[in-house]
């Protein structure tokens, strides 16, 4: 894997795995500092794409930037999962091996792989029915993550993202996001015994990601044909879903 130098605005978050290895040195306090961030509003979040993800059709489901395995765990208790594979992938070994522990009542449905998503020459193209990848993009190139979903689609292969987004209405959306920035680094700072980085990549990411309509837009421009957005809580966060086009242009 290599370094990909990022137009900043493609990378909200202006982060690189290569440079900052925080996703390693906060692994095990993850899901607790999801609880902090967001006052356990990510568990509402995570089921909610958990079931768009498992109300897809598809035998063969690559997530991309998995974590700690929180999501696809809700996918595979879905009834409808059973007898379908899913590859849960990451950059992070740490992330990856608490995924592991936690997926192990389904180890015969689900396998990790160590994956850039913005570069994952080991996935043959056209191998997977969906894609999926949550709370990831902000912190990719989200136009070489997308591209590379794209390429590993199969035609007709279904996209679900789940990224933070914006409140619609510009006041409570200035509001939210002033009341992040304030709360956010103190909570932070106790969360992770004062290593501001994740909280540093966080707020960036969440500042600079495009809009609901604006993401939307950019799959098309990747490819991707029938992108629908579902906004949760007012629009802090939104659920796209895209098609690769069945017949290829
Ligand atoms: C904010 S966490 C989201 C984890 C999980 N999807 C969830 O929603 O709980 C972001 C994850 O992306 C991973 N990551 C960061 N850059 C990546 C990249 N280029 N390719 C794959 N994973 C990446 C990190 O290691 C981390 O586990």
């Amino acid at each position: 894997m290599t370094v990909t130098e990022t137009p900043p605005h493609l990378n909200a978050a202006d982060f690189a795995w290569q440079k900052d290895d925080v996703f390693g040195r906060i692994a095990s306090r993850y899901d607790r500092l999801c609880d902090a961030f967001s006052f356990g509003i990510h568990r509402l979040w995570k089921q909610r794409v958990a079931e768009r993800i498992a109300s897809e059709e598809w035998d063969t489901l690559l997530d991309g930037a998995t974590g700690t395995g929180d999501i696809i765990l809700r996918v595979l208790e879905q009834p409808s999962t059973t007898g379908r594979t899913v590859i849960a992938s990451d950059v992070s070994a740490k992330m990856l091996a608490i995924a592991e522990q936690r997926l192990q009542a389904h180890k015969g449905s689900v396998s990790l792989q160590l994956l850039d998503a913005e570069n994952m020459p080991s996935v043959q193209s056209g191998s997977f029915d969906a894609y999926s990848i949550s709370l990831g993009m902000k912190i990719c190139n989200r136009r070489l993550a997308a591209q590379e979903a794209f390429r590993a689609l199969k035609p007709g292969g279904r996209l679900i993202i789940l990224e933070a987004s914006n409140i619609p209405w510009t006041f409570v959306n200035r509001a939210y996001f002033l009341y992040m920035s304030i709360c956010m680094p103190v909570l932070g700072w106790l969360a992770t015994g004062g290593d501001a980085s994740a909280y540093k990549y966080l707020l960036h990411g969440i500042r600079d990601f495009p809009s609901a309509e604006e993401l939307a837009l950019e799959l098309e421009s990747y490819g991707f044909e029938g992108v629908t957005f579902e906004r949760l809580s007012l629009g802090i966060v939104a659920i796209h879903t895209a098609r690769k086009p069945r017949v290829q242009q």
